[in-house]
Formats: C-alpha cells, structure tokens, sequence
C-alpha cells in the first residue's frame, strides 16, 4: 500500500515515515521544504535502507495534486503541511489560514477527485484552549486562542461537514500534545530554523552552547513547582500513533475518530531542564521571567480512548526524550 506524506520532511512526518516504512508501508511524501530540507529522507533511508519517493511540491497547488494522485496509486494521506508557529500566526494569519485551511481544502478536494478517503490529520492540544478540567477529554470544549489554533478547528470542522456530506470516509483527527525527542539513531530530529518557540529545542540549544540561557516563562502558576506543566511525548511514540490510526482507519467502513495522542503524564519546565542536564551531563542556566502571553498553566492528556480505539499508548518516559533529542543536537 502506497501513503501520501503531506509535509513528511518535517520533523513528526519524518519520523512517522520511519515507523511506516518499518510497518511495510510505501510512501511517497510530498513537501515544499518550507521549514524542512530534502537531506532528512536520506537519513530516513538510513534509517530503514528504503528511500521514500518526494515530490516537491504545495498543497495548495491543485495542478501538482491532480499529478501525483494519478501517478501514485495512494491508499490513504497522512497530512502533516502545515504552519505551525503561534506566534508568527499572530503576525502573518492569513498565511495560516491560506496554508492551513485553504491548503487542506485543497488536498481534500483532490482526495475526493482520485476516490482516496481515508486520512489521519494533525490536529492539536491547543484545540482545547485554557483547560476547564484535566486531564483533556477529547470531549472536552474547544476554543482558540490564536490563529494558528483556529486553523486547527477549521479544520476539524472542515472534516466533519465532509465526512457526513458523502459515505466511505475514514478519517482519523490526531490531536498531538507537546511531541519532543528524536529517533534514537541521532539521525532525524527536530531542526527549528532560528530561534526555537518551544521549550526543548531551546533547551538542548543551550546545553551545547549555542544560546546562554533558558528564559523560564513564569514560575507563579498553580502547579508544584509554580512553572507551566505539559504532557510531553517522544515523537517515535507519536509516530506509532500515527500507525495504529492508519490501520484502525483501514479496517473500518467509515469512521471520523478523533483521539489524544499524549502520555497522560504531566512535567513541569524545571523537570524537563533537569532531565536534560541528566542526558547531556550539562549544566543548563535559566532565569525565571514573566509569563509568556497566552500561556496555560497545565495540560495533560486523558489518554484512554487511543487505547481503547486504536490498542496504542506511549511507551518512552522523559529522560528517553532528552537522551534522544541529545544525540541528534549533538551529531556530527
Ligand atoms: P514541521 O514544520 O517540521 O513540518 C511541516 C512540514 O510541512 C514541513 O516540512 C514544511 O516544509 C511542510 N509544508 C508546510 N506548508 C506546506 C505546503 N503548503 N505544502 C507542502 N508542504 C508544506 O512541523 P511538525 O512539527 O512536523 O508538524 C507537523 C504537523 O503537526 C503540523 O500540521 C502541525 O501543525 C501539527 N502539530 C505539531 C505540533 C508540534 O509541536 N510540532 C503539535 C501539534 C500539532
Ligand atoms: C506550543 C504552542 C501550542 C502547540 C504546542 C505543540 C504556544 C503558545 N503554544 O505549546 O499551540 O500546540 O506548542 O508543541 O506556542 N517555555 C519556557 N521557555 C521557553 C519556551 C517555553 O519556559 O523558552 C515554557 C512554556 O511557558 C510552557 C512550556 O515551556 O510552559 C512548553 O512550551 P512550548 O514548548 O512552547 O509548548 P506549549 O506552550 O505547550
């Protein structure tokens, strides 16, 4: 069976390409590189001796769809393109929602038109907004507080009207908590380009040196240690996520599942620094700064309908994300 990898030079979709190819799947992956580069496939072909094909190419381009999906015979999209910055989604929204929304519509439209209808989708944790109880039920209310959140609900949404406007789509929603680590032979990994927005990336930048210190943004929540809590997971076990849904996807007539892929464990920041000194043997300074706009205290995922639905949960613990993320910060 042939998947289309939407976005898969990225950093989730490298990764679930790997767990893929090692679940016998083909893939092809198509990309505009515009926050990854072509090199990372031949480290997935490292990885699993099997490269995967690529076409460079935009979502939003229906002309480069109609090609491939008549070239390919594809039995199902796994859709990572995208952007992904809250912050720039602030500065630049309508970008997102060209990428993201319009993007998606396009890639829809295009499924419809070859007769593929079976996706998995990256959704996101933020699609619940400032938690009203935890751990996060996917029944739990949604909101946004940015655009690039909105676009998530969008969306979702987008897949809903779609799946009950004709019958044989399978469809499953993923909504990711905080995906950090790397594939343990240091060859894929995370590559933010710039300074990093999240916590981990920033941390293993100043575990090598390369930025001084770690900004704590707030130490005044309500949680153990005053600073903001989250439930992190290590991408290979996202990855996995990402195969069980499409094999749950696969065998069912049609479905619209939307499942948590988190740990169900919750880590304040000062834990994670010092599970990061822990696997680089470093000592990492921070200061404790106000609060980030935006920011909620405390997230963490209930994870019992993904094991319910699809048999899968996480596996890894946080010293095995740090351990990871160190050995592909620190590659030759
Ligand atoms: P990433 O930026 O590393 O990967 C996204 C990939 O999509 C990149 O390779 C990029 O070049 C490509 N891309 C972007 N726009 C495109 C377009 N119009 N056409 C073709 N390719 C395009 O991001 P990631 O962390 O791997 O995230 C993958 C998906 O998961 C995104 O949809 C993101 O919103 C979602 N998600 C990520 C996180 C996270 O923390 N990383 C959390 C929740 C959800
Ligand atoms: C961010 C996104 C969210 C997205 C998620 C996926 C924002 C506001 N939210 O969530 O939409 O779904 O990534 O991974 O960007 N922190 C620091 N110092 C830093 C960076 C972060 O103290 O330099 C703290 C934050 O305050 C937070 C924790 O570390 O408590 C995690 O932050 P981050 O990695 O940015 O993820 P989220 O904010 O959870």
């Amino acid at each position: 069976m042939t998947i289309l990898v939407t976005g898969g030079a990225g950093f989730i979709g490298s990764h679930t390409i790997v767990a893929l190819q090692q679940a016998g799947y083909r893939v092809v992956v198509l990309d505009n590189l515009c926050n990854s580069t072509a090199a990372v496939l031949d480290a997935v072909a490292k990885i699993t001796s099997v490269k995967p094909d690529f076409v460079q190419g935009d979502i939003r381009n229906a002309a480069t769809l109609a090609t491939l999906f008549d070239a390919y015979k594809i039995t199902a999209v796994l859709h990572f393109a995208g952007l992904k910055a809250v912050g720039e989604s602030t500065q630049k929204p309508l970008a997102y929602y060209d990428n993201n929304v319009h993007g998606s519509a396009q890639l829809f439209g295009a499924m419809q038109q070859a007769g593929v209808k079976t996706l998995v989708f990256s959704s996101s944790a933020t699609v619940y907004g400032d938690p009203q109880h935890l751990p996060l039920a996917e029944d739990h209310p949604r909101s946004a507080a940015n655009p690039y959140g909105h676009t998530k609900l969008v969306v979702e949404d987008m897949l809903e009207n779609l799946y009950h406007s004709e019958a044989g789509w399978r469809m499953a929603r993923l909504r990711y908590f905080n995906p950090v680590g790397a594939h343990p032979s240091g060859l894929i990994g995370e590559a933010p380009q710039g300074v990093p927005n999240n916590l981990m990336p920033y941390v293993a930048q100043v575990a090598t040196g390369r930025r001084p210190k770690v900004q704590v943004y707030g130490n005044d929540y309500n949680t153990p240690d005053g600073t903001g809590v989250r439930d992190y997971i290590h991408v290979m076990d996202l990855a996995q996520g990402h195969v069980q849904a499409l094999k749950y996807c696969l065998q069912v007539e049609q479905e619209l599942l939307t499942v948590n892929l988190g740990t169900g464990k919750a880590y304040s920041v000062l834990d994670m620094i010092h599970a990061f000194e822990q696997a680089s043997g470093k000592t990492i300074p921070y200061d404790l700064v106000a609060r980030r706009p935006g920011d909620i205290a405390a997230c963490w995922a209930d994870t019992a309908l993904a094991y319910q639905k699809l048999g899968w949960r996480a596996e890894k613990g946080i010293q095995e994300m740090c351990n990871d993320a160190w050995r592909w910060e620190t590659r030759s």
